[in-house]
């Protein structure tokens, strides 16, 4: 089979008999299709209540987790359009690290929404500008009611890190995570907050409630000789990206050995060599090595008489947070290395950890980077947990970093799509009903909570309204109790959360209603499709995906559709 795949280049379009052309209203409709078929694969995972979801991948590992982004990262989507969809997601992720969920549902809603709009002859221009414009009075009226955070205000971002876990496998220690997650972001803010700057080690064996923050680093490998000290209090540490070895050009230099004097000596001076190193790292001071690259076995011997812990091989991530966490300098040319080079920690010890001896570089006077200890009983759940602690270490982030918090729940998309009917009326023409429409598609935020709960989504939203049209913007669902409720206090989330995730959901919803012609170089269903037989196994992409149930099975129809 032979494809022409430079299509691009021709000046004329000439599709092959493998391209594909889908025109006019069918692309749109494949497309928006194709939208809310993601966004209906994650809707159950919405809020407190969510359900989980298990994904296994053509290996045959199993993944269990309630993150939005996580379930649509393992599906391996393949439909462009769905695609964007995915991307709506992972821009969340990477912007505010929660909200992902929220973020596709308000997207898949506004293709379904846009849908009906166009099916009444409204020009998708006209959708693209009243969505757009919605969306940015949806920006202002979030503003509105968003409420001020100090930095010192512990209460509220641990709230806001509890609300993140809330319904994930973190749940059951969601107190004392929270503290932890506050306590780890603190450490490591300076103007600018880099989550990764927080380390997540997870160990499988212990409880949830065992996890730990460690204000300093560590270090995945143990000492490298038996000799060394596995402690050193009060210690000085020279951090290496180069190897203490002897650089392997210089030895092929020297193979002609004709008599065994001269190997003597090439060996002997190998060895000085070494030793001046050695020498260089014991002159500056040094109590503890950490070693990106190799450490010869005889460079190994000589730090172990000196009493110095080394370690090799150890990550250019790891030393990089060592470089912060203990003020030291990452040096390259050993035979540089100054006592002002070294960092300082207050111990330099090897433990257990997850059945591995692990170096732990702790006590550091001005930590700016901690690792967390998570531990849970399995490792799927120790993974689960993990995805809470990053979300809500993204959120404390956020919250630190812009200083507004909103009080969740689906309150804040009452409001908003209350205040959208009204800035409709304002709008006019057809844009009006556009904007209409946007704000219809902001309830399904609030709608689904309701469903996940176990709630009657159309008594609950008329509830809601009416709550929020007597002022009480603070009411929501409240999911532990199964009924409408003020939220204050109880769901905390950061106004960025949201403010990003209807950013991205108009972007994606507008990209592809725009599109009014797709034009693929092939079957858009790639090479999961059932004709090539050899290499599909039985757990290949089409049955990983069978896991996936409802939402998905749309997908395998829009492939067949093209
Ligand atoms: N304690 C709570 N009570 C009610 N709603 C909550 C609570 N905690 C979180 N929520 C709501 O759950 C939603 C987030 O659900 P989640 O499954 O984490 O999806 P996402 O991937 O969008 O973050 C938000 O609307 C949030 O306000
Ligand atoms: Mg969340």
């Amino acid at each position: 089979m032979t494809m022409a795949q430079q299509m691009g280049n021709q000046p004329l379009i000439v599709l092959s008999e493998e391209s594909q052309r889908t025109s006019g209203k069918d692309a749109q409709s494949m497309n928006v299709t194709a939208g809310k078929a993601v966004a209906e694969s994650v809707r159950t995972t919405l809020g407190p209540k969510g359900m989980d979801k298990m994904l296994v991948d053509s290996t045959g590992s199993v993944v269990v987790t309630n993150d939005g982004v996580t379930i649509l990262d393992e599906m391996d989507i393949e439909h462009p359009a769905a695609n964007m969809v995915v991307e709506v997601a992972q821009t969340q992720e990477d912007e505010v690290g929660d909200g992902t969920t929220t973020a596709v549902v308000i997207a898949g809603e506004l293709l379904s929404k846009a849908e009906d709009l166009l099916d009444q002859d409204i020009h998708a221009t006209i959708l693209a500008q009243g969505y757009r414009q919605a969306a940015e009075e949806a920006k202002n009226a979030l503003e509105e009611i968003a409420i001020d955070v100090d930095t010192d205000d512990t209460e509220t971002l641990e709230g806001v890190a509890r609300t993140a876990m809330t319904g994930k496998g973190a749940e059951s220690a969601k107190d004392q995570l929270g503290a932890l997650v506050v306590e780890a972001i603190r450490s490591v803010a300076d103007e600018e907050i880099d989550t990764d700057n927080v380390q997540v080690e997870t160990v499988v064996g212990g409880s949830i409630d065992e996890s730990e923050l460690i204000e300093g680093v560590v270090v995945g490998k143990d000492r490298v000789h038996d000799n060394m000290p596995p402690i050193k209090e009060d210690a000085d540490i020279a951090l290496l990206d180069t190897a203490i070895e002897v650089p392997e050009t210089e030895l092929d230099t020297e193979v002609n050995v004709t008599d065994p004097n001269q190997l003597q000596e090439f060996l002997d001076q190998e060895e000085e060599q070494l030793r001046e190193m050695v020498d260089s790292i014991v002159a500056a001071g040094a109590d503890v090595v950490l070693c990106q690259k190799g450490i010869d076995d005889m460079a190994q011997h000589y730090l172990a008489e000196e009493g110095i812990l080394a370690v090799r091989r150890a990550k250019k991530s790891d030393i990089q947070a060592l470089a912060r966490a203990t003020g030291g300098r990452v040096v390259s040319n050993i035979e540089d290395i100054t006592a002002d080079d070294l960092g300082f920690a207050g111990t330099v010890a090897e433990r257990q950890l997850d059945d591995d001896d692990k170096l732990f570089i702790e006590d550091v006077d001005d930590a700016k980077s901690v690792t967390l200890v998570l531990r849970g009983g399995t490792e799927h759940v120790v993974d689960e947990v993990e995805r809470a602690i990053e979300d809500a270490l993204g959120v404390v982030a956020s919250t630190l970093q812009d200083g507004k918090v909103l009080t969740g729940g689906g309150a804040p998309e009452t409001a908003l799509s209350l205040s959208l009917r009204d800035f409709a009326d304002s709008v006019g023409g057809r844009e009006q009903l556009a904007v209409e429409a946007f704000a219809d598609a902001i309830d399904v935020v609030p709608r689904t909570l309701a469903e996940n709960a176990g709630l009657d989504p159309i008594d609950s939203l008329v509830e809601l309204r009416s709550q929020h049209d007597a002022g009480n913007n603070t009411v929501g669902l409240d999911a532990e109790e199964s009924e409408v409720g003020d939220l204050e206090g109880e769901a905390v989330e950061p106004l960025s959360v949201k403010t990003q995730a209807i950013e991205s959901a108009t972007e994606a919803a507008v990209m592809l209603l725009r599109i009014d012609d797709v034009i693929a170089a092939g079957d858009l269903k790639g090479g999961s499709g059932d004709d090539d037989d050899d290499d599909a196994a039985p757990g290949g992409p089409g049955g990983g995906m069978g896991g996936m149930g409802g939402g998905m099975g749309g997908m395998g129809g829009m492939g067949g559709a093209m």
